[in-house]
């Protein structure tokens, strides 16, 4: 009763003020502040919403990794499962890498990468991810021996099947290894080609200082050639300068992370005037210390300088969470407000590869879920 009563005098009280944009986007606003029916966690897992940063590798948790270990007969290094997270403590980007291609190191058989992937889509299915854009690292494999074609065979069909039944839409973004030369990353682009409608693009990961963008100048020339879009981390613990390198010297789409560009206005700008997308991983900048504190996170600092922010969880099983937890770990740091979740979820339907039309309806389930829940 209270509540009605409140309401009433409420809608009064703005009607009587003639506020501007007294419209139907606006009307949910007043129903937040007094009923909102969703805790923000809750409004964050629910919310409809897209990944575009998420290495497949990454998302092997190490009660998988011990089960595949022990069928193909593999030691690994640790007693356990809880000795395996403890060891989950990075200063930097290469303490995490070292770790994370020697977990790699137990997928053998095609099985091993379906298997792998599938708890990924289960994982982001319960909480409304519904399209993914993820990246595979070939060379992790083809170093060890792996046929490329286990591998990708088995992400691709963990996918379809994920498609299928679960109803998440995929893309698949092959990466090079940078701490590798652009040659070995040719041979990989070379596999790659009897994939290539199955593989929209290509990028760059691993150990970023050291190994600038204009290292694979020739080879994403080559690729974009071919048909391929290209992304590439830059900026995550690399110069501003790397960004400039992705932007010009291999024509990418998206950044990866680029965290640094705020350190140079004239880079800030071209991204903003670009919309060129972001695609941001707080908790993996926290874990591998690019920032100190998830206060110190620069998310509003770069919507208010109109970049194109998108949140991922990069590798959620090294770094305490999937997608969700991202997105709750910056807007419980910041304190965000369900109109810039609403504007995240949004932005990464925007920075996708899905057609305009599709981009529509995932953007429209998105204003339905934000108008129903605010
Ligand atoms: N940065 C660079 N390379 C990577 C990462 C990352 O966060 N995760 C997996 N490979
Ligand atoms: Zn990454």
């Amino acid at each position: 009763m209270t509540l009605v009563i409140a309401v009433m005098f409420l809608s009064k009280k703005i009607i009587e003020q003639n506020l501007p944009n007294l419209n139907s986007f606006k009307l949910p606003l007043m129903k937040n502040n007094i009923m909102s029916k969703l805790s923000r966690k809750e409004f964050i897992y629910q919310i409809p919403k897209a990944e575009l940063h998420l290495h497949i590798e990454g998302s092997f948790e190490p009660e998988l990794m011990f089960e595949i270990a022990k069928r193909n007969e593999l030691k690994i290094r640790f007693k356990s499962v809880e000795e395996v997270k403890e060891a989950y403590k990075f200063n930097n980007l290469q303490e995490f890498l070292d770790i994370y291609y020697e977990g790699a190191g137990v997928l053998i058989h095609e099985n091993d990468f379906y298997d792998m992937t599938w708890a990924y889509l289960e994982k982001i299915h319960a909480e409304n991810v519904l399209h993914t854009e993820i990246f595979f690292d070939p060379q992790t494999h083809t170093e060890r021996g792996i046929a490329f074609e286990t591998v990708f065979n088995g992400v691709y069909n963990a996918l379809q099947d994920g498609e299928e039944k679960l109803g998440i839409s995929f893309e698949i973004i092959m990466c090079f290894l940078r701490h590798l030369d652009e040659a070995s990353a040719f041979k990989t682009l070379e596999s790659a080609l009897p994939f290539k409608d199955q593989i929209i693009g290509v990028g760059l990961d691993s150990g970023e200082l050291g190994n600038p963008p204009s290292k694979f100048k020739n080879v994403f020339a080559k690729a974009i050639e071919e048909g391929f879009l290209t992304v590439a981390h830059a900026g995550e613990e690399g110069p501003a300068e790397y960004v400039w390198e992705a932007l010009d010297l291999l024509n990418v789409t998206r950044i990866d992370h680029g965290n640094r560009s705020l350190e140079d206005s004239k880079l800030v700008e071209r991204l903003a005037e670009e919309q060129m997308p972001l695609t941001l991983c707080p908790l993996s900048n926290l874990k591998l210390c690019v920032i100190k504190d998830m206060k110190d996170y620069p998310l509003l600092d770069m919507m208010f300088k109109n970049l194109m922010c998108t949140i991922n969880s990069d590798d959620p099983a090294y770094f305490g969470g999937y997608l969700s937890a991202n997105y709750l770990a910056v807007a419980e740091a910041l304190d965000l407000d369900n109109e810039i979740i609403y504007q995240l979820a949004k932005n990464s339907f925007e920075a996708s590869y899905l057609s305009d039309e599709e981009k529509d309806a995932m953007i429209q389930k998105v204003d339905d879920f934000y108008l129903e829940n605010q």
